[in-house]
């Protein structure tokens, strides 16, 4: 098979992930959807890959443990020589908000880094051999509020405008090596991550009137995973129905 065909979603077992893996999967890509620990819905993924024709592997790890991303990668690529992964969208994330005054050292620690060390982990592992292949795509999925901060999530907004700064940092080191970096910045899409916010208030603020799904999220990330995108790198795409940021 094309090396080119792979893909690595992190985060890949629900909400923004899972819409992810299942349009790269009808671009033709074969999904590794990347789970921390859910094992049923990441199956129920696979399946729903599967059954729309599409193929790809579960990939357990957490994205934050250096050691378990590099054992899985590893192990990856021994069972598949000569491939490697052009495509990833580091997409793990995950919110724990307070407001500053009351934040837990692991409040800050943890989402820090997921989003953080997560990209470092994963992204560092499998550069090299984007590099020497001469051909890859790297999506960081940031946030509004790692663009415009957002009070109660001094640290989610930390994390996500690292990870922004990042994308452009990269982006200029290996541009000529055809690698291209993009962050997409979502405003508020009807996840898991978003249940427990209160849709009818927000949305009051969104000019659009709505929250977005996670597929508006996904055309976008696939768009920045083809062969189409090679000239955008460095950039931050908003998905937010028009907040202003
Ligand atoms: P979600 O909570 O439904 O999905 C997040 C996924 O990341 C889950 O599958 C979770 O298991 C995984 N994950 C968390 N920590 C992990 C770790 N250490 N290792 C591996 N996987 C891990 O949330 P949603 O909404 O789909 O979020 C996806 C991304 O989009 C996140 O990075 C989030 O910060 C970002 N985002 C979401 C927005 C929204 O409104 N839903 C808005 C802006 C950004």
């Amino acid at each position: 098979m094309n090396g080119r065909k792979y893909a690595l979603v992190t985060g890949g077992s629900r909400g923004i992930g899972r819409a992810v893996c299942l349009k790269l999967s009808e671009m033709g890509f074969n999904v590794l959807i990347n789970y921390r620990s859910n094992d049923a819905e990441a199956e129920k993924v696979l399946s729903l890959v599967r059954d729309s024709g599409g193929d790809g592997e579960l990939m357990k790890f957490d994205v934050a443990d250096r050691a378990a991303v590099e054992a899985a990668v590893a192990a990856w690529k021994e069972a598949h020589p000569g491939d490697y992964i052009p495509v990833l969208v580091n997409n793990a994330g995950f919110r724990r908000d307070a407001l500053l005054v009351w934040m837990e050292d692991n409040d800050w620690n943890a989402v820090i880094d997921v989003t953080l060390k997560g990209f470092l982990n994963v992204t560092r592992c499998l550069l090299q051999d984007m590099l020497v292949s001469r051909f890859g795509r790297i999506i960081n999925i940031a946030s509004l509020s790692g663009i415009k901060g957002l009070p109660g999530q001094t640290n989610y907004s930390a994390a996500k405008g690292g990870l922004i700064a990042a994308t452009k940092a990269l982006a200029q080191e290996i541009a000529r090596k055809k690698v291209t970096v993009n962050a997409v910045a979502p405003g508020f899409i009807a996840t898991d991550m978003t249940s427990d916010l209160d849709e009818s208030q927000l949305k009051k603020l969104i000019p659009a009137g709505r929250f977005g799904r996670p597929e508006e999220v996904a055309s976008l990330v696939g768009f920045l995973a083809s062969e189409e995108s090679g000239y955008i790198t460095g950039e931050v795409i908003s998905v937010n129905g028009g907040l202003y940021t």
